[in-house]
């Protein structure tokens, strides 16, 4: 039965997966690339990078993923919607190759782009989301990408089977946290814990009734 998985997912010792104010010159706000740093240095990222705990635990983001659901805010900067040429972060071929299902109030139609990715935009609950995703993933689990708003309601709407969070030990203090209202959250998942060499700890959340 196909999952529903979270990978990569970044987040500072208080729970924070980006910074404020998020903007065009500082897609993570204040947390700069702070929550990535480990990530950037595999070889998932480069090919000139590390193969070690951090890369192992990278790689997986990919693998059997045939959709992702994604925030308006991961999308793009605050009112990118206003901007009817904004095709998000990644360029002409974006690195999802697969539908890709951005959360929006102001949805706008499908935007095909190379390498197999085609953007469509949604106005829908996370379970009507996620169904369309699984439909346009034929048979392959969805990734949700995030941000920490759209993992949070995932998570409390009870639809996420898999998460991988990298937990960086930074303080950000300020920005959008992805534990708040997910109280007792431990009781419905499996939970392991890795500390790579890097500094940062990866933590394996699995759903405990996920086939
Ligand atoms: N740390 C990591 O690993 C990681 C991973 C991915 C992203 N990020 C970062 O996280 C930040 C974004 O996170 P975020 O929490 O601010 O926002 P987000 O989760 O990306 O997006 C939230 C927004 O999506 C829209 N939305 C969400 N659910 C919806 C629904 N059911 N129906 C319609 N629209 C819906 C709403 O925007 P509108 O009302 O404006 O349409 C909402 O404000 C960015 O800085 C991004 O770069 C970090």
């Amino acid at each position: 039965m196909p999952h529903a998985r979270v990978h990569n997912f970044s987040i500072s010792l208080d729970g924070f997966a980006t910074g404020e104010p998020q903007s065009l010159e500082a897609p993570f706000g204040h947390a700069g690339e702070r929550l990535h740093e480990w990530m950037f240095a595999t070889r998932f990222w480069d090919e000139s990078g590390s193969a070690g705990v951090d890369d192992s635990f990278a790689q997986r983001n990919t693998v059997g993923i045939g959709a992702e659901i994604m925030g308006a805010n991961k999308f793009g900067p605050p009112e990118w919607q206003d901007d009817p040429e904004w095709k998000g972060w990644w360029g002409d071929n974006p690195p999802f190759h697969s539908p890709t299902f951005v959360l929006t109030h102001r949805p706008r139609p499908p935007l095909a782009m190379e390498g197999g990715t085609t953007y469509h935009f949604l106005d829908a609950s996370p379970a009507e989301a996620l169904a369309a995703a699984f439909e346009a993933a034929d048979g392959q689990d969805v990734r949700i990408g995030g941000g920490a708003t759209v993992v949070r309601d995932f998570v409390a709407a009870g639809l996420v089977d898999f998460m991988h969070l990298v937990q960086v030990p930074i303080v950000l203090g300020r920005g959008s946290r992805v534990w708040d209202g997910l109280e007792a959250v431990e009781d419905d998942y499996g939970i392991e814990a890795v500390s790579a060499p890097s500094g940062v700890t990866h933590l394996t959340f699995t759903r405990k009734s996920a086939g």
